[in-house]
């Protein structure tokens, strides 16, 4: 049998503090109902002034390894897939290798937005299958609410922070990742950006004074992207693996909008009730969503041995990216 990998562990970790759209409706002009009504949105947590996404990457990671039975330094290496790491240079990931004492890993961030941790899984799955590591630790962890506008009603009540984390190891059973699928279109680079602090509008007085280092939206154009191409790719996904929507066990979509994922679900003809939802608690954790929800329907036994679990994740970039898993 040729190599796999397999998740062999999970964990996550969300900050204490807790935002809700009452508390939303204090600081700009919104409701509870708009938020609801349009996103699915209950509440967020968000990090504290000194917690990093390192800090919650930790966090989660510790509950993944000891899922797993993995010790630090057994890891080969780490991915932080992330839009929000604590400093430009070094990475997210070798700032949580230290934290973690996983000494023999190498370690990298991935950008790929909220389609981050596919990506990640993507590339993971791939160093796996070439027989390159034996054992990944793969996180997807966003502190956004240090990169949003609070003035900004239309993306500040969307997001949140935390981190999930999995830990990918070498198999060759049935079980595993059966296919990964990473896209994009950088045409539409400009319907989600962060556009100030890069090469091209480097941190200055103006683009402070611009709010350039918020997180920009236009969310009706991307919502309607969202929709079209989440439907293609879920069924593109199960095609290739030759499942029937019928056959699968738990969709576990990205994190954005209630009304994207339930388009998504009624595209596959899945019942509510085999979608795994957090967005009502923890709001859009970008490349977090997924590896959270994945931890909280593992920990719930929502998901067997052997059941076909589907991911699904849409964000900027454009980017978005699937994968189908034996679980
Ligand atoms: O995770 C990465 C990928 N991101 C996504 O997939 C997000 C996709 N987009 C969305 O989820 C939705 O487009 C939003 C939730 C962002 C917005 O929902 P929408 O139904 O597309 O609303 P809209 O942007 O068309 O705005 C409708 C109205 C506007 O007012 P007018 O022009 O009709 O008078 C907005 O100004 O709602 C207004 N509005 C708000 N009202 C109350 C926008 N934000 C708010 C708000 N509270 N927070």
């Amino acid at each position: 049998m040729p190599l796999k990998s397999r998740i062999t562990g999970t964990g996550s970790y969300v900050p204490e503090k807790v935002l809700d759209n009452f508390d939303l409706e204090k600081k700009v002009d919104t409701s509870d109902e708009w938020i609801i009504e349009r996103t699915g949105i209950r509440e967020r947590r968000i990090a504290e002034s000194a917690e990093t996404t390192s800090d919650l990457s930790l966090e989660a990671s510790k509950k993944a390894l000891q899922a797993a039975g993995v010790k630090p330094k057994e890891i080969d290496l780490i991915i932080v897939a992330t839009m929000t790491g604590d400093m430009p240079m070094p990475s997210t990931a070798s700032i949580l290798q230290r934290k973690l004492g996983a000494k023999n890993a190498g370690a990298f961030d991935l950008n790929a937005a909220c389609s981050g941790f596919l990506y990640g899984l993507s590339v993971a799955d791939n160093f796996v299958k070439a027989g390159t590591f034996k054992k990944i630790l793969l996180v997807g962890a966003e502190v956004m609410s240090k990169f949003i506008d609070w003035k900004d009603r239309t993306t500040c009540v969307l997001f949140g922070d935390g981190a999930g984390a999995v830990v990918l190891e070498a198999t060759s059973g049935k079980r595993g990742i059966l296919s990964t699928h990473i896209y994009s279109d950088g045409n539409l680079w400009d319907f989600i950006c962060l556009p100030g602090g890069g090469s091209e509008h480097p941190p200055s007085l103006k683009t402070i004074k611009n709010r350039m280092h918020f997180v920009k939206m236009k969310g009706n154009e991307t919502f309607k992207v969202a929709v079209r191409t989440l439907e293609k790719l879920v069924i593109n996904t199960l095609k290739v693996n030759n499942v029937k929507p019928s056959e699968l066990a738990m969709l576990i979509p990205h994190q954005a909008n209630l009304r994207i994922i339930s388009a998504t679900a009624k595209r596959l003809k899945l019942s509510m009730s085999r979608v795994a939802i957090n967005l009502d608690r923890y709001g859009n954790t970008s490349s977090a969503s997924i590896p959270i929800a994945l931890d909280e329907v593992v920990r719930d036994g929502r998901i067997r041995n052997g059941e076909y679990i589907l991911l699904e994740a849409f964000g900027s970039g454009l980017t978005w990216a699937s994968a189908l898993i034996k679980w």
